[in-house]
């Protein structure tokens, strides 16, 4: 049994998978919007990470009384200026997929030599009574010409990470999640103490939500 549970503000299934394998060895539980009967939709408009990933835990925090962890990632091509960056998600456009954005992707490098890049993820953690943390986390790595691999999910299938040959959805899920961008930020906020602190903080607070156990 965790030590205690929070929420994982996303409606991205693999998030909450990584999240959830990362923050076990740490007693920490993660549920997901499923397991709440849902949650709010985030307008997600922010100029950075840091402010998207805040204002997702803040609001669905405040609307479920949970402490809530939420994700803003993305990758950051060096040649391309640090695009796609906050538009990772909608890189193709309205309509636009996973598919469609690597497509994209890699047109865009068409004939360029640089394939440096890094995936980016800022966490946010909030209490029901406002208090919001966040920590951040990166992994470098490169742009490979076509796509190789069924796992993961966005531009997984063309990163590199440094120190391999595999991509990240060649990579055996327990290898990204040790070396991620996501593990990173997610071990820089429990180094922190970021996790026990407003979980302490909703426990004391009128927030607590109905039948939690101590
Ligand atoms: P968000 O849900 O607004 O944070 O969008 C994040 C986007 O960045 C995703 O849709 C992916 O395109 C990309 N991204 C973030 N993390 C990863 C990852 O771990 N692997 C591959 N793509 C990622």
């Amino acid at each position: 049994m965790p030590a205690f549970q929070i929420l994982a503000a996303t409606g991205n299934a693999h998030k909450v998978r990584e999240m959830a394998a990362i923050l076990a060895p740490a007693g920490i539980g993660v549920l997901g919007p499923d397991d709440v009967g849902g949650i709010p939709e985030v307008v997600e408009d922010g100029a950075t990470f840091r402010e998207n990933a805040v204002r997702k835990a803040a609001e669905i925090a405040a609307a479920t009384g949970r402490v809530v962890v939420a994700d803003d990632s993305g990758l950051e091509v060096m040649a391309l200026g640090g695009a796609p960056g906050v538009y990772s998600a909608r890189y193709a456009g309205p309509g636009g997929n996973d598919g469609r954005n690597v497509a994209k992707l890699l047109a865009a490098l068409e004939g360029i030599r640089d394939r440096r890049a890094r995936f980016v993820c800022v966490i946010a953690v909030a209490a029901p009574n406002g208090d919001v943390r966040t920590a951040e986390g990166e992994v470098r790595g490169r742009i490979i010409a076509g796509p190789r691999g069924d796992g993961g999910f966005g531009y997984d299938p063309v990163f590199v990470p440094e120190g391999h040959t595999q991509t990240f959805a060649e990579l055996p899920p327990t290898v990204k999640n040790g070396i991620s961008h996501r593990r990173n930020a997610l071990a820089a906020a429990i180094e922190a103490g970021i996790f026990e602190c407003l979980a302490t903080t909703a426990r004391a607070g009128p927030g607590r939500p109905e039948g939690e156990q101590e």
